[in-house]
């Protein structure tokens, strides 16, 4: 089997790194890839939202399977451009997708279907939202309240306001003044929700839905869960409080009624569907969905997957993840701290020297993400997240200590990270 890979984050490198222990693997390329994907698979330069180029690259090169790794390709209709030219692809179409692309769109099928998620309204008019804020604050509406730009913001387009001023701010930057551009022309007013989150992918052919192994994410930038919001600052598998039977009931009321209502909606959904869930008081609530594997999840989760990644994806894209055995788990644990550039999630420096990989113990996995190997052979920094460094151990508590004593022998200028991935895992 040749399989292409699109993108070049972490979990691209993670997708990588699976797939190559596939001994039905017989080449693998990445487009763009990263410094790390370079070591496993040959990089190839292709824009990933040049479909066009990207097709016509998989088609010439005779790949029997592309994955896509990233949302914003995946949102543009890149499956459809590789399946209206019959190349196998593992990524839903662009209609599938609009589960990411519009949080509007998602929302709505979640409500019709009955999906436990947050009471919303939507707007495309600033008045109009003004005026649902002054009806919700006059009739003794509670804060925080949630403001959400509809479109792909890159985790940057949620707004948690904790009064009306702050709420018409947030009206204000995403309508008027326009700070995502049309990302946020259309915003979701949304009831603020309680509890610990969680992340559960699941594998489906838009029919049949198989749950993979959950996971925590951090998205805010410092410890304690303070500072902006990033693309994930780490992430560890699996949490204590995803039992059996939470997940059994995630999968029944949520997963499989979402992949259900995606099919009645003429919009099949065939890929990775990622479930952002709030465990709450009344449930698991879903706080949005995600058409891609998620990042840094991914670098956690793959590595504890026994099963061949290589088949369940050619399931996936074939529509027949019925007749392939359901995955199976190393007991295994594993936690994943991010290393990032100086100033990320904002403006950060690139071409800084990266140094001591070869000095980790050789039970830490790297994957990596804004990296880049120079001709010389030197590896440089490249974007805001640089790396992922992944332990598994018999337990969270150990992956994490595995993580953190091997944390400081990497090393490049400004690098920052959070001393508090799995943390809650150890004391509570
Ligand atoms: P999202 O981009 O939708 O995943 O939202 C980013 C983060 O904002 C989530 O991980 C939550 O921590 C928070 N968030 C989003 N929606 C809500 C909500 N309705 N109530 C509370 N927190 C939320
Ligand atoms: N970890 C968050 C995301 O992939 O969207």
């Amino acid at each position: 089997m040749r399989v292409l890979v699109i993108g070049g984050g972490a979990r691209e490198h993670a997708l990588c790194w699976a797939l190559s222990r596939s001994p039905r693997l017989t080449a693998l390329y990445c487009a763009p890839g990263n410094g790390g994907t370079g070591e496993i698979a040959e990089n190839v330069t292709l824009d990933p939202m040049d479909f066009a180029a990207c097709a016509e690259w998989a088609a010439r090169n005779a790949i029997d399977l592309t994955i896509v790794g990233p949302d914003d390709p995946l949102g543009g209709g890149i499956a459809d451009v590789f399946i209206a030219r019959g190349l196998r692809v593992f990524g839903p179409s662009a209609a599938a997708a609009r589960i990411e692309s519009s949080k509007a769109w998602a929302k709505d099928l979640m409500l019709r279907a009955g999906i436990p998620t947050a009471h919303a309204a939507r707007f495309t008019d600033r008045a109009a939202a003004g005026a649902h804020l002054d009806h919700y604050d006059q009739s003794g509406g509670a804060y925080p309240v949630v403001i959400k730009a509809s479109g792909l913001a890159a985790g940057k387009g949620v707004v948690i306001a904790p009064d009306p001023t702050a709420a018409r701010t947030a009206l204000d930057d995403l309508m008027v003044a326009g700070t995502l551009g049309a990302a946020g022309h259309e915003v979701l007013i949304e009831d603020y929700l309680e509890g610990p989150e969680l992340s559960l992918f699941a594998l489906t052919d838009g029919e049949y839905v198989v749950p993979l192994a959950p996971a925590c994410d951090y998205k805010r930038a410092y410890d304690g869960d303070h500072g902006p919001n990033t693309g994930g600052m780490g992430a560890y598998s699996p949490p204590a409080f995803a039992t059996p039977d939470l997940l059994a009931e995630i999968a029944a009321r949520i997963l499989r009624p979402t992949v259900r209502a995606m099919a009645a909606a003429g919009a099949p959904f065939r890929g990775l569907l990622y479930a952002g869930l709030m465990l709450t008081r009344d449930g698991p609530y879903v706080i949005e969905f995600n058409a891609r594997f998620g990042d840094p999840e991914t670098q956690v989760v793959l590595p504890r997957l026994q099963s061949d990644l290589l088949d369940l994806c050619l399931a996936v894209a074939d529509g027949r993840l019925d007749s392939v055995a359901p995955p199976t788990w190393t007991p295994e644990a594993a936690c994943g701290v991010v290393l990032a550039s100086a100033g990320y999630p904002g403006p950060f420096e690139k071409g800084l020297p990266i140094t001591g990989l070869d000095t980790l113990d050789s039970d830490i996995r790297v994957f990596h993400a804004g990296t880049r190997r120079q001709p010389d052979g030197a590896l440089v920094t490249s974007g805001g997240r640089v790396l992922t460094l992944v332990a598994t151990a018999p337990t969270v508590a150990a992956a994490r200590a595995r993580v953190y004593a091997n944390i400081d022998r990497v090393y490049f200028s400004g690098v920052h990270y959070r001393t508090d991935i799995a943390a809650r895992e150890v004391t509570g």
